[in-house]
């Protein structure tokens, strides 16, 4: 069944995931607007894929206001919005403080319930939506030091399946899609920031059934398919792709 073409924004569509995610969202035929904290990394992706680049930050309600309007007035209302902006950093909980775990909160979890707010009546006045939350294995069974991570995104996975429930009248659905480790510059940052982390990381590319860590081009196209219009009867739902490292 093709997909009609649709306005999609994918938050930190500039980063290892997020850009894949564009480059696959437009091979699909949408018009994909690339929303990142890093505007001008925005740009060059939107530039990649014919798109719109815009800056976003998740945490500031100004800027996510203004980034959709920029998007639906250029683009048209939004269809189609991809969850990927993320961060964290590997550290034993009790080495954490309150700084720390309000940026991985605001980034992680508030970001994108605060994105939705702003694109959800968009679906409702088209009668058709596609949430993809960006999550991670993380928040289904936990992940040595990434407790606030993985309580962040614990939360955005049953935020997700609560969105599912409340729009599924209006033709939206809403899903989660959690990779495992995958190679990004979010990785890279974790390793090269904490020995622990790079032997942690290994012990999980070891008791990965199949045998080694994602890639962006492995996420994508799971992406592509909860947003497209055959995944219509497909809501609520936690996907992992992670190699087998999850099956539950
Ligand atoms: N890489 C992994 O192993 C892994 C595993 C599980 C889940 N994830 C999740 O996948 C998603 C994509 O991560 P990635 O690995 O591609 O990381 P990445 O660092 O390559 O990309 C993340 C992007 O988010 C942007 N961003 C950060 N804060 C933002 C903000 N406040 N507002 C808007 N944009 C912001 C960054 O500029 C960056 O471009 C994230 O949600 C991450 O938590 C990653």
């Amino acid at each position: 069944m093709p997909t009609a073409r649709r306005t999609a924004l994918v938050t930190g569509g500039a980063g290892g995931m997020g850009r894949e995610i564009c480059r696959t969202l437009a091979a699909s035929a949408h018009d994909v607007a690339v929303a990142d904290l890093d505007g001008d990394a925005a740009l060059a992706v939107a530039d990649e894929v014919g798109g719109l680049g815009v800056r976003l930050d998740v945490t500031d309600e100004d800027s996510v206001g203004e980034a959709v309007a920029t998007v639906s007035g250029t683009c048209g209302p939004i269809g189609i919005c991809v969850n990927a902006a993320g961060w964290d950093r590997f550290l034993p909980f009790l080495d954490t403080d309150s700084a720390f775990c309000e940026r991985v909160l605001a980034v992680n979890l508030a970001g994108p319930m605060r994105v939705c707010r702003y694109v959800l009546p968009h679906m409702v006045d088209l009668r058709w939506g596609r949430i993809v939350n960006i999550a991670s294995d993380a928040g289904r069974v936990g992940s040595s030091l990434e407790a606030v991570y993985s309580g962040a995104k614990g939360g955005l996975i049953a935020f997700t399946k609560t969105i599912a429930r409340e729009f599924a009248r209006h033709g939206v659905t809403a899903n989660s899609v959690c990779p495992g480790v995958t190679d990004t510059p979010l990785l890279d940052a974790i390793k090269d920031e904490n020995p622990a982390a790079a032997r942690v990381l290994a012990a999980v590319e070891r008791s990965t059934p199949l045998g080694r860590i994602g890639l962006p081009q492995d996420i994508a196209p799971a992406v592509d398919f909860l947003c497209s219009d055959a995944a219509g009867f497909v809501t609520g739902q936690t996907l992992s792709v992670s190699g087998g490292l999850t099956m539950a």
